[in-house]
């Protein structure tokens, strides 16, 4: 008989969280129990899920007794907090947070890219950056092909990015300024509505952004390649939900386009959506709710010979963040890591 696993949602009743428990149910995980577990705020209201209702919980030093696998994603500090003691428990968390994500001993995992990694956890695997992870699954199949050497990453974020509160605060700043009424911030730091800003993450000291940090660190980490020299700008839209990104690719000589696209239409994840004629190009719109990151505009940078240009969309908090987790989920079960 095959096994079930017991699995414990930190973060149940967020955006990410939320998600989680779709994909848990819609893909079959072999489930054994499922728990729960949000802040105190939460605690006592209910959930459906397959047709049951479940209670959420708080969370305790007990709550992760008897659990196999944790689906953190309730923010850095919980994790921070609450993972050590999850992995003491004998669970393996796969944590949405980017608390763990650089540490030596926690592997950073995209499944498309390298799902070998699994094999040296010791108790906690990180899930990436969503910018990140749609960015890695489109350009991955090409660097096999011939090792890219330098990107310049320009993303266009959705507010889906910032958590449930924030995709709510576009929707109340959209109708406010419609009504002629002023668009108050309240998740993020500026109005996003009718509006974009540079990426609201902390600013580091060489001048970029976290979020820009995260992509050229965590993307060397996964693809094991220190040596791709990584750029990027990160601006939030006022899209409610998927990325998009433009990338600039540089190798050590020309990439055909034509033949960057045939390795990216079959390759796991993509969908390569195109039609020139109509100027049909992947949209948020198109990639929400969607596994595949859709890619198009796959073209030679005229300012370079050995260039390439693409574009990209993705489901942030699908690929970019839940199904990529629970993707990770199956790859522990499926190799027996936990
Ligand atoms: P809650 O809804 O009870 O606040 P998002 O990223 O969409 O904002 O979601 C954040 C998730 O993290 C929510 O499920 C939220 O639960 C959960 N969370 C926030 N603070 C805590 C906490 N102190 N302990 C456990 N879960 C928390």
């Amino acid at each position: 008989m095959s096994k079930n696993y017991n699995v414990a949602i930190l973060g149940a009743t967020g955006a990410v969280g939320t998600e989680l428990l779709a994909l848990l149910e819609e893909r079959n995980f072999p489930l054994g129990n499922l728990k729960l577990l949000a802040s105190e705020r939460s605690a006592g209201q209910s959930i459906k899920f397959a047709g049951r209702e479940l209670i959420i919980e708080s969370v305790t030093k007990t709550s992760f007794d008897g659990v196999d696998i944790v689906l953190a994603s309730a923010g850095g500090s919980i994790s921070k907090k609450w993972l050590p003691i999850a992995t003491k428990a004998g669970a393996v968390s796969i944590d949405n947070s980017s608390a763990f994500r650089m540490h030596p001993d926690v592997p950073l995992i995209v499944p498309e890219v390298n799902p070998e990694s699994a094999h040296y956890h010791k108790g906690i695997i990180a899930n990436p950056n969503c910018t990140t992870i749609l960015m890695a699954v489109a350009i991955y199949p090409l660097h096999q092909v011939q090792p890219i050497q330098r990107i310049v990453a320009s993303t266009y974020q959705s507010a889906s990015g910032a958590g449930a509160r924030a995709m709510e605060e576009v929707k109340i700043q959209s109708q406010a300024i419609l009504n002629g009424e002023p668009a108050v911030p309240e998740i993020l730091p500026y109005p996003l509505a009718f509006n974009l800003f540079p990426h609201n993450s902390p600013m580091t000291d060489n001048a970029y952004c976290e979020e820009e940090m995260k992509m050229v660190n965590e993307t060397r980490k996964i693809f094991g390649d220190y040596d791709i020299r990584i750029t990027a700008t990160c601006v939030r839209v006022p899209v409610l939900r998927a990325h998009s990104e433009a990338i600039n690719l540089e190798f050590a000589h020309p990439f055909n386009p034509d033949r960057a696209r045939e390795i990216l239409a079959k390759a796991d994840g993509v969908k390569v959506v195109e039609d020139f004629s109509k100027n049909y190009f992947p949209m948020p719109i198109d990639a929400s709710g969607k596994d595949d990151v859709l890619v198009g505009r796959i073209r030679q940078d005229i300012s370079h010979p050995n260039g390439l240009e693409l574009w990209l969309c993705g489901d942030q908090i699908r690929k970019g963040a839940a199904l990529n987790a629970v993707q990770i989920a199956e790859l522990l079960v499926a190799k027996d890591l936990i």
